[in-house]
């Protein structure tokens, strides 16, 4: 057998009980409808185009379109990340020089949507959580103030953790003030919002582009995803075009097949129901011992609302960090979370979770509590240690927008002597896959303090990591 297929075999045996995406879970019910090999097939006659859709794709768009409330639909076989990129190269001709304010915690898919498109970013910092220490919320007036320079504003919400911005502050302020600006959203980690148990629809609240990464929470194969356009203020054949660009001309089937799949998950919206009682339950029996991000958080440190379907734990309270907790996760209780850091581990909820998985992780939780938890903790109370400082971020100086960065000639130097040079990469700690400093801003000494850090990480986008080198701007 080949290595890379020896590999998935292997670990498919350890039976992991899955708290990452795809959101199906490997649950075989789920997708039985899909048969392999067989339903990898090419553009036939009778199976319609991805690029030019007058049947059976179509069909599968519109129907998702109406689900979603919008105008339409674009399946997409290369990720939330073509949708952000094709997002941007729609606008490139309608901006007349304004900016795109931008989260500054987006996901690096955005940043290459600049280098795309040539537009140029204003940033919005993020507010660090202190019990967390992460990019959970924002203030929401930084998108609203001094609005005259930008042509487009660009939101994730909800983040990776899943907190959620308070969209329709902004999109109320667009309409009043600025009515002409277009709103853009990321919705990656939200496409299951439908229904009473989860946070709004950003398509429904008023967005004009939206983006889903269906296979992360929904039952589509990884890589599907889907991009909604509703109304008139961003022009559907220029974002028409700029998919023809960025998607193969070699639809897989399979994917586009999971995606009208995945649909069936949000008109069953049952589906959810128990899983969220078992996670309230987690709540109540953990909070106190863990820190765990609750809807008690929001309205507090920028974070709106809370979509219980990410659950966040922070570990301080234990005496061992977190890589420690996630490998006694691992292979002691079969337990496989989605991301993790010195000190919270996030467990992503999908539509192919069951109950007893909640339950399973409720009790490999609570053993590590019993097992691990600090004396001084034993009272139930969690102190915040961390300072207070810590709830903004200093965003770096942007000197290059990131496509005059990627043109711009370069320069590879020492770590230890890039302070104060100017970033010719953007390098993201993955996941979250949030840039820690982006091609054309200064490499500042918070920059300085993760970089340095190179081995405590898994690094995207900065190829001399373990050479110690990183590629700067020639000046
Ligand atoms: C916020 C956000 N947007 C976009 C993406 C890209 O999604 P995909 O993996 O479907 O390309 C991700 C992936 O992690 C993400 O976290």
């Amino acid at each position: 057998m080949d290595l890379l297929g020896q590999k998935l075999s292997e670990y498919v045996l350890k039976n992991m009980c899955s708290f990452h995406t795809p959101g199906h879970k490997g649950r075989k019910d789920l997708l039985a409808s899909l048969i392999f090999p067989d339903f990898d097939l090419t553009e036939l006659p009778e199976l319609d185009m991805l690029h030019n859709p007058q049947g059976v794709i179509a069909e599968a768009q519109m129907r998702a379109a109406f689900i979603y409330g919008a105008e339409d639909t674009f399946f997409l076989v290369n990720g939330a990340t073509s949708g952000n990129q094709a997002m941007f190269m729609a606008l490139m001709s309608g901006l007349n020089g304004k900016k795109v304010r931008v989260e500054r915690r987006a996901h690096q898919s955005v940043f290459g949507g600049f280098v795309l498109s040539g537009l140029s970013p204003d940033y919005v910092p993020p507010l660090i959580h202190p019990d967390f220490r992460l990019p959970l919320g924002l203030n929401v007036e930084h998108f609203t103030e001094k609005i005259e320079d930008i042509g487009a504003i660009h939101i994730t919400s909800p983040s990776y953790y899943g907190t959620v911005v308070d969209l329709e502050s902004i999109i109320r302020f667009r309409d009043r003030e600025v009515p002409s600006i277009p709103i853009l959203v990321d919705q990656a980690h939200g496409s299951h919002y439908h229904g009473a148990l989860f946070p709004a629809n950003a398509v429904r609240q008023g967005a004009d582009l939206v983006v889903h990464s269906t296979h992360k929470t929904l039952s589509a194969l990884t890589q599907a995803g889907m991009l909604h356009i509703k109304g008139e203020r961003v022009d559907k054949l220029a974002l028409k075009k700029s998919l023809e660009i960025l998607l193969t001309s070699s639809p897989n089937y399979l994917l586009m097949a999971s995606l009208e799949k995945a649909l069936a998950d949000l008109e069953s919206p049952w589906l959810w129901d128990d899983l969220h009682d078992e996670v309230i339950h987690l709540h109540e029996e953990l909070d106190g011992y863990l820190r765990i991000l609750t809807a008690k958080d929001a309205g507090k440190y920028g974070i709106y609302q809370v979509d219980w379907s990410k659950i966040l734990i922070n570990t301080s309270s234990l005496e061992i960090g977190a890589a420690e907790v996630v490998e006694i996760l691992r292979n002691s209780f079969g337990i496989e979370p989605e991301l993790w850091d010195h000190e919270n581990i996030l467990f992503l909820l999908g539509s192919g979770n069951r109950p007893e998985d909640i339950r399973k992780l409720r009790e490999a939780l609570k053993a590590l509590v019993k097992k691990y938890l600090q004396k001084s903790h034993l009272k139930r109370t969690i102190k915040n240690n961390h300072p207070p400082d810590m709830n903004h971020v200093d965003l770096p100086p942007m000197h290059l927008t990131p496509r005059e960065a990627w043109l711009a000639p370069k320069r590879i130097i020492k770590l230890s002597d890039a302070l104060g040079k100017i970033s010719g990469e953007t390098i993201s700690v993955y996941p979250p896959g949030i840039p820690i400093v982006a091609a054309g801003e200064e490499i500042t000494p918070y920059v300085m303090n993760y970089l340095n850090k190179a081995e405590d990480y898994n690094w995207q986008g900065w190829q001399g990591f373990r050479q110690g080198q990183i590629s700067v701007i020639n000046q």
